[in-house]
């Protein structure tokens, strides 16, 4: 793939906001030095997302878990095997895996074990907290294509086109190679936002007793504008 540096093509753009307050952002990769930021904002963007406030029981333990789940995610998983992108000033990041990449495996199990102290809270639903991860590894299509591992913006930043240009900025290439794309949302109020991305639902993972339900995505490449 080629590399992605430059301006959001307009993806981000609300196109109802007048010019002057159209944000755009310059999406680059992500270099180890901006881990340690990107680790905060990933950890305050998923803070009130369903899947850690059900795996991670109580708000000192979420936040803990979710910086050293994001520390392994980055540093370890998707640097080293896949594709990370930021803004120039860090308010987000999308983590891809390209088709071709190994899957997370058992190495990436065992790298996860710095997590596990702060999934104690989970008691009875520790089994389905089990199922739910292996119900979405096996949920995920053989087809190749890029999946969208992670995508979050800092929260003071949201709705001011940061997302978009993560996004946006990676499709344009995925479209360019002509493959398809995948993700799994864990909250209903993104799915309009990722259909505008071109995304379509095409399967749902419920858990019970009240926790989260995960909607499938996946997309088609599109034809690249002429
Ligand atoms: C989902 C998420 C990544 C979107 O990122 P974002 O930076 O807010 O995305 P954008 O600003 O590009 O677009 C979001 C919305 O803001 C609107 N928007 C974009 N720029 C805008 C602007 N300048 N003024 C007003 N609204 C704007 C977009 O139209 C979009 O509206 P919609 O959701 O009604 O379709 C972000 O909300 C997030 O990090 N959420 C928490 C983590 C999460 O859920 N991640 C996804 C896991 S599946």
């Amino acid at each position: 793939m080629t590399r992605i540096e430059g301006e959001d093509q307009g993806f981000g753009e609300d196109a109802s906001a007048p010019r002057s307050r159209r944000a755009r952002h310059v999406v680059r990769r992500v270099v180890p030095s901006d881990v340690g930021t990107l680790v905060e904002v990933l950890a305050r963007a998923f803070d009130d997302d369903p899947v850690p406030q059900w795996l991670f029981r109580g708000d000192r333990r979420r936040r803990r878990g979710l910086r050293a789940f994001f520390a392994i995610q980055l540093r370890h998983t998707y640097l080293e095997r896949g594709e990370v992108y930021t803004t120039e000033d860090l308010a987000g990041a999308a983590l891809w895996s390209p088709p071709g990449r190994a899957r997370p495996g058992w190495r990436d199990l065992v790298r996860l074990v710095p997590v596990m102290p702060y999934l104690t809270g989970l008691g009875r639903d520790a089994p389905e907290a089990a199922r739910l991860l292996s119900a979405v590894d096996a949920a995920r299509p053989r087809d190749p294509h890029w999946y969208l591992a992670t995508l979050g913006t800092d929260p003071d930043r949201q709705r001011t086109g940061v997302g978009s240009a993560l996004l946006g900025s990676v499709l344009h290439e995925v479209d360019a190679e002509g493959l398809p794309a995948y993700l799994e949302s864990s909250k209903e109020s993104n799915l309009s936002f990722y259909n505008q991305h071109g995304f379509e639902v095409t399967g749902e993972i419920r858990t019970p007793r009240g926790g989260p339900t995960l909607w499938l995505m996946w997309r088609q490449a599109r034809p690249p504008a002429a």
